[in-house]
């Protein structure tokens, strides 16, 4: 199974790096092979909103996220790493999220120029893994991540299948407090490398 871990906050070796790094171990275990990119070390801007994906389903702007589309595309499961910055994901992970537009669009151009009966398209059946952390404790703390994670899913073609959502993180290594919690990381990584 190809896995692609997204690395969403600009904060090195901070919590969410460590959940996926743990995750993506234990996905490797389990036999994945794992690509990774760094939303922080991308240098790429927002959507403009040209509609230049409308008819071609590829994105005119030329930058960094240019080499993240075929890792998109070649993925069955996608990994995304944010910790919560004001209810929802960073700004690195929302620039990414915004240009997968012309995923989106890739998408319903080839569902166009395919009947239904000529089956989904070939990035159907991706499956995703939403790892997240924030600092204080709301009950609904992670609504909006979640809610974005799967609709960026179901752009591409695919389902958010599962998540570990931890509150209470603060501090650049408060996960390693409850050596729990890394396991629980590991041990996903390894289920999902293995559905
Ligand atoms: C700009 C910014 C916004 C944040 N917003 C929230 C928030 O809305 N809710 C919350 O509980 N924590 C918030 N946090 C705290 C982080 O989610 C928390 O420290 C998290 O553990 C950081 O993960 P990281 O170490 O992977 O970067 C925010 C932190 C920053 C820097």
């Amino acid at each position: 199974m190809r896995i692609l871990g997204i690395y969403g906050s600009p904060r090195p070796g901070g919590n969410t790096d460590r959940m996926l790094d743990a995750f993506l171990e234990g996905a490797r275990e389990a036999g994945a092979e794992v690509d990774t990119v760094y939303a922080r070390k991308l240098a790429m801007q927002g959507c403009i909103g040209c509609g230049g994906c409308d008819e071609t389903g590829r994105c005119v702007v030329q930058d960094g996220m240019q080499e993240v589309y075929p890792l998109l595309e070649a993925a069955e499961g996608i990994v995304l790493a944010s910790p919560v910055y004001f209810y929802n994901v960073t700004g690195q992970v929302k620039l990414l999220i915004d240009r997968s537009q012309a995923l989106f669009m890739r998408k319903i151009l080839a569902e166009k120029a395919q009947p239904p009966s000529a089956g989904r398209s070939s990035s159907a059946g991706k499956r995703g893994f939403l790892l997240s952390a924030a600092a204080t404790r709301g009950k609904r703390l992670f609504d909006c991540a979640r809610l974005t994670f799967t609709y960026f899913m179901d752009a591409l073609g695919g389902e958010m299948v599962g998540e570990l959502c931890f509150r209470e993180l603060e501090g650049k290594k408060d996960v390693e407090k409850d050596p729990q919690l890394l396991a629980r990381c590991r041990a996903e990584g390894t289920r999902f490398a293995t559905p």
